[in-house]
C-alpha cells in the first residue's frame, strides 16, 4: 500500500509577516513567500503551513481575523494567495492553511453585529453572560493571555468570553450556525487548492456550557493556591463530531486533505488522532538538554498514539515558543544541540514540523520593550516579554539594509549582526547550520522507504540517547563531553565535523549526534 503523502513528511512553517517582504514595507507578504518557494524546496521539505494571512486588525498577528474568506492587503490579494499555490505545487511543495476556529477578531462583522444591541440574533454565535451581582466578571477563567477571560461588552450590560485577547472573543460552537459557518470555509481554501489546515487551538472549541468557576485546590508539594488542572473548561465530547465532519470534508478531494491540530498534551491526542478524525498533532519537545527527559518525552508521544498508522509530529520550535538554540543553552553550546536534536527527532518515526530560522540557527532575539507588539506582553504589563523574540524577519543577505529582508525598517527591529546567520553566507559554508539541515533532510528522504516504523532503543553510556530504525542508527550526546559507542554501521550524519567512526566506535563530541547505516 502506498503511504499518504504527509505519513513521513517534513512540514516548514513559515510565519508570513517575517519570511520574505516583495513590496519593501517592512512586512512579509506572499509574494514575498511565493519568490522564495526555491529555498524552500531546496532544504528538502514536503509542504509549508501558512501562519494566518486572513483580514485582521493584527492584535494577535493574524489570530484575530476579521474576514476568513480573504487575504489581509499588507500581505497580498487572493490571486496572489492561487499564485503562491500554484507555484508550490509545481515545486511539488504542499500548502497548508491555518484555520483559527476557537475566535473570530472583535471587529468581525458577527461580533460587530452581536453586540450592535441586546437582542442581536448574531449573540448567540459568542459567549455572552451578565456580571456578578457585585459586578464582576461571570466567572474566575481566565485568559491565556493574562487577566480574566471575561471583558465587558463595550455598549451593553454584559461580559464575554476570550480565552485569549479582549479582541478575540470566543465563538459558542453549540450554536449551529458556527459549525456550518467553518465548513464553508474549509471548503473555500480547499477549492482553491489548499492541501489541508493546521487548526489553531484545537481542543477549545467547545467550553463548558455550566461556565462553573474553575475549583483551586492547594499544591501537595508547594502549599500554593492553584487552579484544579483536571477542571475542563474546553474539550467537550461534542468537539469529535465536528472533526467527524471535517475529516469526511477532507476526504471528498483528491487527494484527500490533511488536518493538523494545535494539541500540544500526548494524553490528548489519542482522542484526536484516531482514522476518522485528524490526522496529526504536535509532540513539541521543549524539555531541559538531558537524555532521559527527552527520552520519555518521545516515548510518551509514541505510546499516546496507538492507531493504525499513527505517529508523532515532532517540533522542536514555532511562533509562539523560545527559539531551540536559545532554550537549549544559547550561543555555540545551544546551536550545536539544536543541530544534534534535529538528528535525534528526525530519525524517529513521524513527521516533523521546522519553524522558519531553524536551518538558520537563529536565536531568540531580546527586542526592547518599546518595539515588542505581542499581546502576552501587553496584556500582562511588561511581565511576560511573549513572543516577539522568535518572530523577527529572516536574514537574506549578509551585506545589505536589515539583512536582506526589507529596504524599509522591518515590523520587528533586526538585532546588531542579525546578516552573519544570512541565507546567502550559510548557503556557502559546507558546515553551516543552513548546510547541517539540507543534508538531513535530503538523507531522510532517501531513506524513507528503508526505515521501519518499528524504533528500537539501544544500550548506550549514560546522557546518550541511541536508537535503530532498520538500516539506520542514531545516537545523540547529551553530555558536553566526548562520548564512545559501539559503531553498527558507518559514518552518514554527523551535527558536528569532529564526530567520527574509527575501527568500529563512534566517537561523539560533546553536544552532537550521528546517523549511521
Ligand atoms: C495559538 C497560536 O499559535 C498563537 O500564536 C495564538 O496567539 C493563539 N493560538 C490564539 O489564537
Amino acid at each position: 500500500m502506498p503511504q499518504p503523502w504527509w505519513r513521513s513528511a517534513v512540514f516548514y512553517q513559515v510565519y508570513v509577516r517575517s519570511f520574505a517582504d516583495s513590496d519593501d514595507d517592512g512586512i512579509g507578504d506572499l509574494p514575498g513567500i511565493t519568490s522564495r518557494l526555491d529555498y524552500i524546496r531546496d532544504l528538502g521539505v514536503d509542504a509549508i503551513w501558512l501562519t494566518p494571512f486572513y483580514p485582521s486588525p493584527q492584535k494577535d498577528h493574524g489570530y484575530d481575523v476579521s474576514d476568513y474568506f480573504g487575504v489581509n492587503p499588507e500581505y497580498g490579494t487572493l490571486e496572489d494567495f492561487d499564485r503562491l499555490l500554484a507555484r508550490a505545487h509545481e515545486l511539488r511543495l504542499k500548502v497548508l492553511v491555518d484555520i483559527v476556529p476557537n475566535h473570530t477578531s472583535s471587529q468581525h462583522d458577527w461580533f460587530q453585529a452581536a453586540v450592535s444591541s441586546a437582542d442581536n440574533p448574531m449573540r448567540s454565535r459568542y459567549h455572552f453572560a451578565d456580571p456578578r451581582p457585585d459586578g464582576s466578571p461571570p466567572n474566575n477563567w481566565t485568559s491565556s493571555f493574562g487577566g480574566p477571560a471575561w471583558s465587558p461588552e463595550p455598549n451593553g450590560k454584559q461580559w464575554y468570553l476570550h480565552l485569549f485577547a479582549p479582541e478575540q472573543p470566543d465563538l459558542n460552537w453549540f450554536d449551529p450556525a458556527v459549525p456550518a459557518e467553518f465548513e464553508r470555509i474549509l471548503k473555500f481554501w480547499l477549492d482553491r487548492g489548499a492541501d489541508g489546515f493546521r487548526i489553531d487551538v484545537a481542543a477549545a472549541l467547545f467550553k463548558r456550557q455550566d461556565l462553573a468557576d474553575r475549583p483551586y485546590i492547594t499544591d501537595r508539594v508547594t502549599g500554593a493556591r492553584r487552579f484544579d488542572s483536571t477542571f475542563q473548561i474546553i474539550e467537550q465530547p461534542q468537539l469529535h463530531d465536528v472533526y467527524r465532519r471535517w475529516r469526511q470534508i477532507a476526504n471528498g478531494y483528491e487527494p484527500a486533505r490533511v488536518l493538523v491540530g494545535e494539541i500540544f498534551e500526548p494524553r490528548r491526542h489519542s482522542k484526536y488522532i484516531v482514522p476518522d478524525q485528524l490526522h496529526m498533532a504536535f509532540a513539541l519537545i521543549q524539555q531541559p538538554w538531558d537524555a532521559a527527559l527527552w527520552r520519555r518525552s518521545i516515548d510518551a508521544s509514541r505510546r499516546a498514539l496507538q492507531g493504525p498508522g499513527a505517529e508523532p509530529t515532532w517540533t522542536l520550535a514555532n511562533h509562539d515558543v523560545k527559539r531551540p538554540v536559545t532554550r537549549l543553552g544559547g550561543g555555540s553550546t545551544g546551536r550545536a544541540r539544536a543541530r544534534a536534536a534535529l538528528l535525534l527527532l528526525a530519525g524517529l518515526p513521524g513527521q516533523v514540523f521546522l519553524y522558519q530560522g531553524e536551518e538558520l540557527g537563529l536565536e531568540e532575539v531580546d527586542v526592547p520593550d518599546e518595539r515588542r507588539q505581542d499581546p502576552v506582553f501587553l496584556h500582562s504589563g511588561g511581565k511576560e516579554k511573549g513572543r516577539d523574540g522568535c518572530r523577527v524577519p529572516l536574514p537574506w543577505r549578509k551585506g545589505e539594509p536589515n539583512a536582506g529582508f526589507s529596504t524599509a525598517g522591518p515590523w520587528l527591529p533586526m538585532p546588531e549582526g542579525w546578516g552573519r546567520y544570512a541565507v546567502d553566507v550559510q548557503a556557502a559554508v559546507g558546515g553551516s547550520t543552513l548546510a547541517h539541515f539540507r543534508r538531513t533532510l535530503a538523507e531522510r528522504r532517501r531513506l524513507a522507504r528503508r526505515l521501519a516504523r518499528r524504533l528500537q532503543w539501544l544500550t548506550a553510556p549514560a546522557d546518550v540517547l541511541a536508537y535503530s530504525r532498520g538500516p539506520l542508527t542514531v545516537a545523540c550526546n547529551f553530555r558536553n563531553r566526548p562520548a564512545r559507542l559501539p559503531a553498527p554501521g558507518g559514518l552518514l550524519l554527523g551535527s558536528d565535523p569532529l564526530v567520527s567512526v574509527r575501527h568500529g566506535v563512534l566517537t561523539l563530541p560533546g553536544n552532537s549526534a550521528a546517523w549511521l547505516l
